[in-house]
C-alpha cells in the first residue's frame, strides 16, 4: 500500500557542493505492516520520514500511498494529503502549551473545519481511555509528564484515522518503563486500526518488536534479519 521509489535527496554542503542523504532508496510496506527504521546519528532516518510523512519533497523519486503519487500534488494538496493520510509522533511531543490536552489532540481536525462534531469528539475520547490520559482532559502540557504528553502525541496523531504513523524516536525522551508501554499502546492501536506504522528508534528493544526491521545506511536500506524472520523461515 505505501511505496518509496528511488527516493534521493541531497543538502548543499558548502558553496558547491552536495552531500546525498536518500539515494535511490526504495521501500514497500503493507497496510497494517509495522516497520523499524535505525541507523547511525546523521545517517538520514528523520529527512526519511519527513519525505514520507510529505514534509519535505525528493530531489527525485516518489513515494506511493495505494498507487496514488504523493509528490506529483501541490504545495495545498500536500497539506491536505498530510493532515488526512499521516500521523506524527515526533521525539520532543510538540503539543501547544496554551492548549489542554483534549484541544491538542483535536488540533489536527480544526485544521481541516472550524467545529469539531460529536462523532469526532466521540473518537477523542475512546482514543484517551485507550491510551490511559481520560482523567487528565482539562490539563494543560506544563502539568503532564513527558510519559502523559507522548501518549497524548499519539491521540493526536491518530484522530484523523490517518492510514500511515510515522514516529521519530517516540521514546527517546522517557524511561524504561514508560518507554515500553508507550510502545504497547502504538503497537495496539496500530493493530486496531490497521495503520502501518514507521519506527525510527535508536533502541533495538523498541526495533525488534516490530515486524521488520530496516537499516539505513549509505542512503539505501537494508532489512536486517530478526528473530521473528528467522522462526518464520524455520
Ligand atoms: N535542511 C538541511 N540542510 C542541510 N543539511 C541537512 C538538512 N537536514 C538534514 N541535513 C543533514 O542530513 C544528514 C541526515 O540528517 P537526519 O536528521 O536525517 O539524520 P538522522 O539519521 O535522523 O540522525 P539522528 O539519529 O541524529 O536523528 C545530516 O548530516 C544533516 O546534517
Ligand atoms: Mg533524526
Amino acid at each position: 500500500m505505501l511505496e518509496v521509489k528511488s527516493l534521493t535527496k541531497s543538502f548543499s554542503s558548502g558553496a558547491d557542493s552536495r552531500r546525498t542523504i536518500l539515494d535511490e532508496l526504495n521501500l514497500k510496506v503493507e497496510a497494517g505492516e509495522r516497520i523499524a527504521i535505525v541507523g547511525p546519528s546523521g545517517s538520514g532516518k528523520t529527512t526519511l520520514l519527513n519525505m514520507l510523512g510529505a514534509l519535505d519533497r525528493p530531489d527525485h523519486g516518489d513515494v506511493l500511498l495505494d498507487g496514488d503519487s504523493v509528490f506529483s500534488k501541490d504545495d495545498r494538496q500536500l497539506a491536505h494529503f498530510r493532515n488526512q493520510s499521516i500521523g506524527f509522533v515526533f521525539q520532543m511531543h510538540h503539543l501547544l502549551p496554551q492548549l489542554n490536552l483534549f484541544e491538542n489532540i483535536l488540533l489536527p481536525v480544526l485544521a481541516q473545519q472550524a467545529e469539531v462534531d460529536s462523532s469526532t469528539r466521540g473518537r477523542a475520547l475512546e482514543l484517551t481511555r485507550k491510551l490511559g490520559i481520560d482523567h487528565l482532559l482539562k490539563q494543560k502540557p506544563g502539568q503532564l509528564s513527558g510519559g502523559e504528553c507522548q501518549r497524548t502525541a499519539v491521540a493526536r496523531a491518530l484522530i484523523n484515522q490517518p492510514k500511515i504513523v510515522l514516529a521519530d524516536e517516540p521514546t527517546g525522551a522517557l524511561d524504561q518503563a514508560s518507554s515500553n508501554q508507550l510502545a504497547d499502546l502504538l503497537l495496539q492501536l496500530n493493530q486496531e486500526e490497521q495503520t502501518c506504522l514507521i519506527v525510527v528508534t535508536h533502541s533495538m528493544e523498541l526495533a525488534s518488536k516490530m515486524d521488520k526491521i530496516y537499516r539505513l545506511e549509505n542512503g539505501k536500506l537494508k532489512q536486517l534479519q530478526t528473530l521473528s524472520n528467522n522462526l518464520k523461515l524455520s
